[in-house]
């Protein structure tokens, strides 16, 4: 073959090739990540927390729903589920059998803005350079049954923390919690949850969908000692030893999945499960649940 056709050739052949890996393997090679939380007072028994997010479940994500079934081996002691739980109108008896192992425990969960709106066809370079936050606000009226995936989670004992709070006990603690809607699509109302968190609480956890700066530093001024978000994909597209290239809202880049810090706050940001029907891809990003423990903290 001459070089001047198979150069060409082997660049198309080396681009199929990362796509399928991208679309086929890592966007199902689930993994779970642990992290330990050392935000409980000393001598305090240990908590698990299982943070679930963007799920963008469709019907047919057999694969998914089982594997997310499947860690109820790890015993949680709660649930959280930081939004983008469905990406199809049929999706909720879908969500319903993976979180069936969990409905019987503490759940906590937000709305992200692709529980309301259903997916379109977008270019998919388009993040490189701007968030996909004016994509949702030309829509206003929710396509996606929302009310009806909350009232399933609410009817089984979940929270609804979409800009409100609530106290709960989880295990042995006494846990105050403060959650806000959205702010990806301006849903957020901090206002109507802002206030000292409760000082006796032996936790207080902030919940959103997207890890937006202005509210993290509302949360951890009022007392909130561990946030948990989730919407960024942690990139979702990433380059090999660099990272995400765009968080699709206001974190910085080197937040955008993981545990850190947000002024005097944790702060978890889960990279999450799924991506949208029409950008199925991952890419040194795989798909992701997370099991904090929290743990006392070292005694001074
Ligand atoms: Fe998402």
């Amino acid at each position: 073959m001459r070089k001047v056709v198979a150069v060409p050739l082997g660049v198309v052949g080396l681009g199929l090739t990362g796509l399928g890996y991208a679309s086929i393997v890592e966007r199902n090679w689930f993994r779970l990540r642990r992290f330990d939380v050392p935000v409980l007072e000393p001598g305090r028994r240990p908590v698990k927390i299982l943070q679930i997010s963007d799920l963008h479940l469709t019907p047919g994500r057999t694969r998914l729903i089982n594997w997310v079934r499947s860690l109820s081996r790890l015993e949680p002691d709660l649930v959280v589920n930081t939004g983008d739980t469905i990406s199809h109108p049929d999706a909720i008896p879908a969500y319903l059998r993976a979180v069936e192992p969990f409905l019987d425990l503490p759940g906590l969960f937000v709305y992200g803005s692709n529980d309301m709106y259903s997916p379109h066809f977008k270019n998919p370079a388009r993040y490189l350079w701007r968030t996909s936050k004016t994509d949702s606000k030309k829509r206003n009226i929710p396509d996606l049954p929302w009310l009806e995936l909350g009232t399933a989670m609410t009817s089984a004992g979940w929270l609804d923390m979409n800009n409100t709070t609530a106290r709960l006990k989880v295990g042995d603690l006494d846990v105050a919690v403060g959650g806000i809607n959205d702010s990806h699509i301006d849903l957020d109302r901090y206002d109507r949850i802002a206030g000292a968190a409760p000082a006796e609480a032996d936790l207080r956890l902030g919940v959103m969908h997207s890890p937006e700066p202005r509210n993290m530093t509302r949360f951890a001024a009022d007392g909130y000692q561990l946030l948990l978000a989730g919407h960024t994909h942690g990139g979702q597209l990433c380059i090999p030893f660099y990272g995400a290239l765009v968080t699709n809202c206001g974190i910085d880049r080197a937040r955008v999945k993981g545990l850190s810090h947000h002024d005097s706050a944790w702060l978890h940001v889960s990279a999450g499960l799924g991506t949208s029907p029409f950008a199925p891809a991952r890419f040194a990003c795989p798909p992701e649940a997370t099991l904090l423990t929290l743990v006392p903290r070292v005694a001074r």
